[in-house]
C-alpha cells in the first residue's frame, strides 16, 4: 500500500507547474460525483419518481460510484497547486434532504465556499422539494460574490442563478439547468428569464476582459445526449452565447468526455464535458476524471492547457491523462506576451493528445 501511494504521489507532481504565478488561473473541473449512500432511507421518502431512482441506486448506482474513488479524488485534489474547483451538478442520486447533507459535508471537506463553485444537476433536483431543505443546504457554494448576485441570494434556484464570482483574471457564471422531470426524463432548461441574465452578465463581464467560463450541469449542444437527457432550451442557450460570446463552457451529465464548439463572431468558442469523477466506468471513456484548466492571458487573450486526470484502477489514484493547449482570442486584462511570459506555455505545443 505504501507503494501504491507513493506511485500516486509522485504521478501527481509531475503535473505541478514549475511555480505558482498569480498571472495563471488554475481551475479543476468536476461532475456527477454522485457521493451520497441511500442506505437507511424510509419507504415514506419513496413514493414518488424517487422510487425509481432508488431502484436504480440498488440495482447499478452505489456499485457506479465508489467511494474509495472519492477519496482518491479528494486526495488528488490536494496535491495540486489549483486556485479553485468547479463542480457541475449531480452531487446526489435523488435529491433527498440528507443527500443534501451528505453533500454539504462533503464539499466542506474539499473547501472553502470561496474555492469551490458548485451549480447543480437533474438528480439534486429530481422532484419538486423545498429550497430550505435542500439547495439552500449548499448556498455558500453556489452563491455569487457580495455585491455581484442579480437574483434573490435568499430564493428558489430559479432567481438564485446565474451565479457570478470573479477569481483572478477569470470570471465563473454558474446556471442551473436542474429542474425536475417526468419518470425516465432526464431533462434540464435554463428558463427565458435566466437566459436574458446571462445575456446580461456576459456582456459586463466580457468588458471588463474577463475570461467567461460558463459553468452548466447539462450540455448546451444537442449531439452530446439523447432526446430524454436533453438540455430543452439548448437551442436558447446557444444562439445566445453566439451573440454574446463566451471564452469556455464546461458541463457535466453525460458522464462521458466531450469536447465540441460553438460558433461565434469571435471564433469557436469550447464546449468541454467531463465524466462522472467517480465511475468505475465500463470502459475508459466512462471512467472517473477530471480535468484542470491553466487560464493564461496573452497579448491576443488567453492561453488554455488542459490537464485530464484519469482514475487508475491499478493504482488505485487519479494518474495524468491526455494534455493540450489551445488559443482562446479575445481581449485579456492585464495580458501579457506570451512569448515572453514565462509560464504561459507556446501555441507551438498546439494539440498534444
Ligand atoms: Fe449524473
Ligand atoms: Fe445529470
Amino acid at each position: 500500500m505504501r507503494l501504491v501511494i507513493s506511485l500516486c504521489y509522485t504521478r501527481a507532481m509531475l503535473c505541478r507547474p514549475h511555480q505558482q504565478d498569480n498571472g495563471i488561473f488554475r481551475v479543476a473541473h468536476l461532475s456527477d460525483l454522485h457521493l451520497t449512500s441511500l442506505v437507511g432511507v424510509k419507504v415514506r421518502d419513496l413514493l414518488d419518481k424517487r422510487a425509481l431512482g432508488y431502484l436504480s441506486w440498488r440495482l447499478r448506482r452505489r456499485r457506479e460510484h465508489a467511494p474509495q474513488i472519492l477519496a482518491a479524488l479528494r486526495h488528488d485534489l490536494s496535491g495540486l497547486p489549483l486556485d479553485h474547483i468547479a463542480i457541475t451538478g449531480d452531487l446526489t442520486h435523488i435529491g433527498l434532504p440528507s443527500e443534501f447533507q451528505q453533500a454539504r459535508q462533503w464539499l466542506e471537506m474539499l473547501g472553502l465556499p470561496t474555492d469551490v463553485t458548485v451549480v447543480p444537476g437533474n438528480h439534486d433536483t429530481y422532484v419538486r422539494a423545498r429550497w430550505e431543505d435542500t439547495l439552500a443546504l449548499w448556498a455558500p457554494y453556489m452563491a455569487s460574490d457580495p455585491g455581484l448576485q442579480v437574483g434573490e441570494q435568499e430564493a428558489p434556484a430559479g432567481s438564485f442563478f446565474p451565479s457570478v464570482r470573479i477569481r483572478g483574471p477569470a470570471v465563473l457564471i454558474g446556471a442551473t439547468s436542474a429542474c425536475p422531470s417526468a419518470p425516465f426524463f432526464a431533462t434540464g432548461s435554463l428558463g427565458a428569464a435566466q437566459i436574458e441574465r446571462l445575456g446580461d452578465i456576459l456582456d459586463r463581464t466580457r468588458r471588463q476582459r474577463l475570461f467567461r467560463i460558463l459553468l452548466i450541469h447539462h450540455p448546451p449542444l444537442a449531439d452530446v445526449v439523447g432526446w430524454r437527457k436533453r438540455l430543452t432550451d439548448g437551442t436558447a442557450l446557444t444562439g445566445l452565447l453566439a451573440r454574446h460570446g463566451v471564452e469556455m463552457i464546461m458541463h457535466g451529465h453525460a458522464h462521458r468526455s466531450y469536447v465540441g464548439h460553438i460558433a461565434s463572431a469571435q471564433g469557436k468558442m469550447p464546449v468541454i464535458g467531463v465524466p462522472s469523477a467517480s465511475a468505475r466506468g465500463a470502459n475508459l471513456e466512462r471512467r472517473a476524471a477530471y480535468h484542470v484548466y491553466e487560464v493564461c492571458p496573452t497579448s491576443s487573450g488567453w492561453e488554455v492547457r488542459t490537464l485530464v486526470r484519469r482514475y487508475s484502477p491499478e493504482d488505485h489514484c487519479f494518474v495524468v491523462g491526455k494534455q493540450r493547449v489551445t488559443r482562446v482570442p479575445g481581449l485579456a486584462a492585464g495580458s501579457v506576451d506570451a512569448t515572453i511570459h514565462p509560464h504561459c506555455h507556446s501555441a507551438q505545443d498546439g494539440q498534444r493528445a
